[in-house]
């Protein structure tokens, strides 16, 4: 998969990494509040992101006209600290004043099929029960990648149709095994994507990519022209 669309930032330190997701993340939220009244953010899961989400907690932002989505969830109960919207909370979500109407967290704990089923539902403006009707694309997609070139729950080797916005994956290699992940089609249904790499673990598949080796992160890039903003450690480079 051509790395061509893609753009590679690199950044010294993960720290700064968070400083720059922040910044675009804030940069992005008030271009789309003043163009269209609203901010659609989907929030990546894992580690990598979480500082990134604290530096946001007690910035200035029209925080009311931000809606919340997760690029995938693991299926855990609802408080599950392994959980990607447990995490975002605890960093974030609650300690700035989103509506909770407009925070959109997948019902993971419902297991695979009936929470992709239910998301599937959200994303395409049929679900009942909210009052804003979510209507694509969205603003930012914010990403990361695991060791193998994963991104969101998508593993190498398990094919994605094409036709759902979201799909239940029951065998998925970074435990738990059971999840539910936005498909390339709704990912990519984005004005802009940010991927976060940190991380000497990282590396292999990191310049794999850039040497044009096709993973689930490399596809999703390509189609969202995507910028990956990464630190020296995960590009290989000697420590700072
Ligand atoms: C998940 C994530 C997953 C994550 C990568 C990187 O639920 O596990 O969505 O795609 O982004 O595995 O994880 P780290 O940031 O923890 O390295």
């Amino acid at each position: 998969m051509p790395a061509g669309s893609v753009r590679f930032q690199s950044l010294a330190t993960s720290a700064d990494v968070a400083a720059a997701t922040a910044e675009h993340i804030l940069a992005a939220a008030e271009q789309a509040v003043a163009a269209r009244g609203r901010f659609l953010l989907v929030l990546a899961g894992g580690r990598t992101p979480i500082m990134a989400y604290t530096l946001l907690v007690g910035k200035p932002a029209q925080w009311d006209r931000w809606s919340i989505f997760f690029g995938d969830e693991r299926c855990l109960p609802p408080d599950h600290p392994e959980r990607n919207s447990v995490a975002a909370r605890q960093a974030f979500l609650d300690q700035v004043p989103i509506p909770p109407k407009n925070i959109y967290p997948m019902s993971a704990e419902q297991g695979p099929v009936a929470a992709a089923l239910s998301y599937q539902r959200t994303l395409s403006g049929s679900a009942t029960g909210k009052s804003a009707a979510v209507r694509l694309p969205f603003d930012l997609v914010l990403l990361g990648m695991g060791e193998d070139g994963h991104t969101a729950s998508l593993f190498p080797g398990r094919p994605v149709p094409d036709g759902p916005l979201v799909i239940p994956v029951l065998d998925a290699p970074k435990p738990p095994p059971k999840r539910v992940s936005l498909t390339p089609k709704a990912l990519s249904a984005a004005r802009a994507m940010l991927v976060l790499v940190t991380g000497a673990d990282k590396a292999a598949a990191l310049a794999a990519w850039r040497a044009g080796a096709d993973s689930p992160v490399a596809r999703v890039a390509a189609s969202g022209a995507a910028l990956v903003l990464m630190d020296r450690a995960a590009e290989g480079a000697a420590p700072p």
